[in-house]
Parts: structure tokens; sequence; C-alpha cells
């Protein structure tokens, strides 16, 4: 950690241990700082559609376009052409036909479960060694950059990923032993052909989707500054940034967004969207989601030029960037209280940040709002068993980025499961932590050294965010 990081964490931990104590009095009548997450933005709603709702501090007249482009989020685009043009152009090639079907109630997605045969939320990157001309992953001169689990009418859809688990059982130091899953992939049903010896891919599921205008709005001196990447303070934890390509600004930039840091802005993370996972075209990126090979694919009708208008993209943006985070509940049980001093004596906050500000966001309500997403949004290696191997820009493949923390005590409710890690392959969040390894493994460490009344703590700090 550097010095000025230090500096920086030095006083979040100050606002966090206050806004800790501030729920431990009992007189205070108003609600603790440590309850809002998403500051002035918070919203007091523990609901199934907890994730659904716009920034508590929205201006009434900007709700028409919250609603708006949350009729686009909610979309189920349809073949070309079609009766309502505006809507049409899903495919050729697609893994859903809407934003939602993936990010659930504006949630996260999951693996399959016992029965089902494919992802419904969750999708499989590819690419083959090398590097793009962006600097990105080189896609396989087939397959592209994505397996597409769906198409339309006539066009061969792209295959299937079946996951098969391997049972593994460990012992925390107390003796008690737990049960972890280790996910293994292949292809099946491979519409064009094999993949090849040399294929690279990377499982993903949908992450939850609120509070992404609040992490675009912090800025990036401060992103950089919690970077480490020499780890020059000797903690074991690094940190970096990716830099990845901006089309829009067509140099490189920080990325934030994606479980590798993969994307620059959410603007452009939803127009990727629009055409990697249901094969809408954008003026952003208005190429058909077909390669060379993909002659059916590339003979389908469109559904115009772009396929989503300008305006559908910038109403859905600001929906996805408007999404609130929900306020933390049970801020002042002890449990929690004792749990919240753990997560910090495990250095958990040394990727999960506790405390940010934001700066200055083209939507007012984001701006200068101090937060508790518990990321850093960097770069971090977690070991080999979390590794995909595959590289996204300069993330390598044990490198992941640290995902905010607010509201996965709320993915039950919300989701209706509680899968967590960019697989999901962690059945909850105990072993979400159990999987941590590399500059995290000093920290998993202290977690398996805990008490159980120690650990259970810990969780339901987790649970409470
Ligand atoms: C097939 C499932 C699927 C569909 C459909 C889908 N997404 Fe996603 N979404 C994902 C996955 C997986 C990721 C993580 C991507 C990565 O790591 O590269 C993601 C990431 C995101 C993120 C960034 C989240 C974060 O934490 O950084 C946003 C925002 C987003 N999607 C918006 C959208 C929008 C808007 C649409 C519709 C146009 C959409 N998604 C459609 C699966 C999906
Ligand atoms: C070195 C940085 C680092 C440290 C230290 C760290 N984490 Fe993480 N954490 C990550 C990264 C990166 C991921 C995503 C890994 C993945 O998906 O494969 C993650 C994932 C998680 C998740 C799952 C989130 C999700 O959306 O799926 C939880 C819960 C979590 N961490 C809790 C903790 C706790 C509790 C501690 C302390 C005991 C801790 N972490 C320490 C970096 C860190």
């Amino acid at each position: 950690m550097n010095l000025k990081r230090f500096g920086l964490i030095a006083v979040a931990y100050v606002s966090f241990w206050c806004a800790v104590a501030l729920a431990e009095g009992t007189f205070d009548s108003t609600v603790s700082d440590s309850a809002l997450s998403g500051g002035q933005t918070s919203v007091f709603n523990s609901s199934r559609d907890a994730f659904a709702k716009p920034t508590a501090n929205l201006p009434t007249e900007d709700l028409r376009d919250f609603t708006f482009g949350n009729k686009i989020f909610n979309t189920k685009w349809v073949t070309a052409p079609a009766s309502v043009a505006s809507l049409d152009g899903l495919g050729p090639t697609f893994n859903r036909s809407s934003c939602s079907a993936c990010h659930f109630k504006d949630g996260r997605g999951r693996p399959p479960i016992a029965g089902e045969l494919y992802m419904k939320s969750m999708l499989m990157r590819l690419s083959v060694p090398g590097i793009a001309e962006d600097g990105g992953p080189k896609g396989h001169e087939i397959y592209g950059t994505q397996l597409s689990n769906n198409a339309i009418n006539g066009v061969p859809a792209e295959g299937y990923t079946r996951i098969t688990y391997e049972e593994i059982s460990g012992t925390y130091d107390d003796g008690m032993t737990y049960r972890l899953r280790k996910p293994s992939y292949e292809f099946v049903d491979l519409g064009y052909g094999p993949l090849g010896d040399d294929i690279l891919f990377s499982p993903r599921v949908a992450p939850a989707v609120h509070g992404m205008g609040l992490l675009e709005a912090i800025p990036e001196e401060i992103i950089l500054s919690l970077a480490d990447a020499n780890d020059e303070n000797g903690d074991g934890i690094s940190g970096r940034p990716n830099m990845v390509w901006d089309a829009v600004k067509g140099k490189q930039a920080l990325g934030r967004f994606g479980w590798k840091a993969n994307v620059a802005t959410l603007r452009q993370q939803d127009a990727a969207a629009a055409q990697g996972d249901a094969g809408v075209t954008t003026s952003l990126f208005p190429e058909q989601n077909c390669t060379p090979a993909q002659k059916e694919c590339l003979a389908a009708i469109d559904g115009g030029t772009p396929e989503m208008s300008d305006k559908q993209l910038e109403k859905m943006t600001f929906y996805v960037s408007t999404l609130a985070v929900p306020a933390r509940r049970d801020v002042d049980v002890q449990d929690v209280i004792a749990g919240a001093r753990l997560f910090e004596k495990a250095s958990c906050v040394a990727c999960h940040a506790p405390q940010l500000r934001t700066g200055k966001h083209e939507v007012a309500a984001l701006s200068d709002q101090d937060i508790q997403p518990f990321t850093d949004l960097l770069l971090h290696d977690m070991g080999e068993e979390l590794s995909d191997n595959r590289p996204d820009y300069q993330a390598s493949g044990s490198e992941w980025r640290t995902p905010p923390l607010w509201g996965v005590g709320l993915v039950k409710t919300v989701n209706k499961h509680s899968f967590f890690l960019h697989d999901g392959r962690a059945r909850n969040l105990e072993e979400a932590v159990l999987w941590h390894g590399g500059e995290a493994a000093k920290s998993r460490d202290m977690f398996k050294a805990m008490s159980a009344d120690e650990r259970q703590a810990l969780i339901a700090f987790l649970n409470s965010l």
C-alpha cells in the first residue's frame, strides 16, 4: 500500500468507524451514515425490488427518462422485420432477448442449476492467444469473443456449455469442515465446428446493476491512487488498474465495468451488451454479431441501422446509471458491528474499500456522494483456483476486479439464490470468501482461523450490506 493509498484509506477508516460508532449510539433517531451505502442516493428498500429503484435524490422531472430506460432494459427484442420496428433486431445470434433476462430485477445471474440445460443469466467469453487491434482479447476466427447459445430462425446457434462440479472439502482451523464445488466446462452442440485446442474461455455470471453510475462517478485519480502495482508497502496486496479501449474517445482508458474491469464507461458497457448479448446494434457498435465464417448470420435481415436508436441507448444508460443502492440494514446489531471490525482486521478492506467519494458526474444526483461500495475497482491476483487463464486487456487470467459488495445481503431476496463470484461457483457468502487466494490468501486464512462465532459475525456483516 503506498502512502497516498494509506492516507485515503485512513480517512475512509475514520469516517467508517465514526459511522459504526454512530450506529452504536442508542439515542440517535436520525439514520446513521453507515447505513447510507450510496450516500444521498440510497433507497430504503429491502424487498424484491431493492435493486430496481431510482436514486432517492433523482429530481422528479427525471423519472420519465428512468421509466423509459427501464422499458428498454426490459424489452424483449424480436426478430426483424416486426410490426414494432423500433424494437426489432434481435440476433442473428444472441444469448438472451432482453437485458433483464440476465440482470433479473436488476440483480445478478447464476449458473444453471440441476435440470437446466444451458446458461440463462450467465455467458461464456471466448478468445484465442494473442491480442486484438484494440489491445483486448483476440476473438476466435469463427466464434468471436462470446459463445451465443441462441439464434433466430434459419441461423445456427453457436453452441452450449455444460458445467460439471467436483466437490472438494477443507477444514477451518477449529476443525469444522466445509465443502466447495470446483467447476469444469465442456462445449457441446457446437454449430460451426470444433473450437480448437488453443481456445481460451471465461465463464461470467451477470452482475447486479444497481449503483453503476456511482462507480462511474468515482474520480479516476482516486482509483489510481489506491493502486500499488508493485506492492511497495509489502502487505502482499497490490491492485492495479485495467487499461482498456475506449471506442468513443479512440484511446486507452481506465476500465471500471465487467468482472475484469474490461469496459471503461456505462454507455459502452450497455451498447456492447446490446450487441454481444442480444445481437442488437447501436451507432456505437453498428456491426451485426457475426463473424465472416457465419454465412447465414451475415445474410439475415437486420432491424435497421442501428437497431437500437441513440435515444433508446441514451435513456437505457440513464436508467442503468441511476439505479439506486439499497441502504444497509441491521447496522446497530451486535453481530454486525463485530463483523465490520473483523472485516477490517482480516484486511478485506484493502481491496473492498469501505468508503469513497464520487466527483462530478453528468447526472448531478450522482455527484459528490460519500459512498460505501466496498470496491477499489482495481484488479487483484486471486490465485490459480479462480483463474480463467484468459487475459482481458491488462488483466491476466488470475486477476479480477474487486466486485462491489453493496447489496450482497439482498441477493437472496431479489434473485432467490445466493451464488457468488464471477462464475457463480460459491453457493453462499462463506464459500465466496473461502475461494479467495493469491493476494487475498492471507485474508482467507484469517477467516479460516476465526472462531465459528466470529465467522458468523463476519457473514452477518456482509448480509447487512
Ligand atoms: C446473457 C446474459 C446477459 C445479458 C442479456 C445482458 N447482460 Fe449485462 N452483463 C452480463 C455479464 C456476464 C456481465 C459481466 C461482463 C464481463 O465481465 O465482461 C454483464 C455486465 C453488465 C454491466 C456491468 C456490471 C458491472 O458490475 O460492472 C452492465 C451495466 C450491464 N451488463 C448492462 C446490460 C444491459 C444494458 C444489457 C442489455 C442491453 C445487458 N447487460 C444484457 C450478462 C448479460
Ligand atoms: C486482494 C483483494 C481482496 C481481498 C483482500 C478480499 N477480497 Fe473479496 N473479492 C476480491 C475479488 C477480486 C473478488 C472477485 C473474485 C471472483 O469473482 O473470482 C472478490 C469477491 C468477494 C465476494 C463475492 C462478491 C460477488 O459479487 O460475487 C465476497 C462476498 C468477498 N469478496 C468478501 C471478502 C471478504 C469477507 C474478505 C476478507 C476476509 C475479502 N473479500 C478479501 C478481492 C479481495
